[in-house]
């Protein structure tokens, strides 16, 4: 039987940490389903369709592979998509009591459904994208944290504007 995993997240926007996941996912499951949540809570700076395209970009076609959004608990989602595996990374061990929380709430939820973790290789442990945010946002490289497309529409997204602690001034 062919395993379908999903990976979920907010992806805004996706960092060489999530590639370094997908890769190792797709070493081991036949179909990897990469959930783009929505999540309006978080006030992603790039829209969906931003962050979508970056991630097709980044990963180019591949038929293991496909990019969805959703809205929604992901065990529904999963169900959906007939992954019975969802897949998360873990960087470091304070990433574990909220994988542990959301894993055994997700379990709870189907108890179909197994979360498999994977170790995010060691030179992304430190990355998240709010950090690749906050450096471009102040002008610094993120060269080599995030895939070129995603470097360069960060640097769109700030040019012309200087983030400091107390907001967003021309330059
Ligand atoms: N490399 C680099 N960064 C990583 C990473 C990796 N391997 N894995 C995670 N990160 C970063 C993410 O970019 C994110 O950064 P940010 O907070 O700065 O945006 C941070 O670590 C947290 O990641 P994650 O836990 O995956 O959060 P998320 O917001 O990307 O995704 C959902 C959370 C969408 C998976 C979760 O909220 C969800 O399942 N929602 C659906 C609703 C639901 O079912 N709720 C019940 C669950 S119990």
């Amino acid at each position: 039987m062919s395993k379908t995993a999903i990976y979920p997240g907010t992806f805004d926007p996706i960092t060489n940490g999530h590639i370094d996941i997908i890769e190792r996912g797709l070493a081991i499951f036949d179909r990897l389903i990469i959930a783009v949540a929505l999540n309006p809570k978080k006030a992603p700076l790039f829209n969906i369709e931003e962050r979508i395209e970056m991630i097709e970009e980044s990963l180019g076609r591949h038929p293991k592979v496909s990019v969805e959004t959703f809205s929604g608990l992901l065990v529904e989602e999963a169900e959906r998509r007939k992954a019975r595996v969802i897949l998360r990374g873990l960087r470091a061990v304070s990433d574990f009591e909220y994988e542990f929380q959301m894993a055994l709430m997700n379990r709870n939820l189907n108890d179909k459904i197994e979360t498999v973790f994977m170790m995010t290789g060691e030179a992304y442990s430190y990355l998240s994208s709010s950090v690749v945010k906050e450096i471009a946002s102040l002008g610094g490289t993120v060269d080599g944290l995030v895939p070129n497309i995603v470097s360069a529409r960060l640097k769109e997204t700030f040019a012309g504007t200087n983030l400091t602690n107390e907001g967003v001034f021309p330059a």
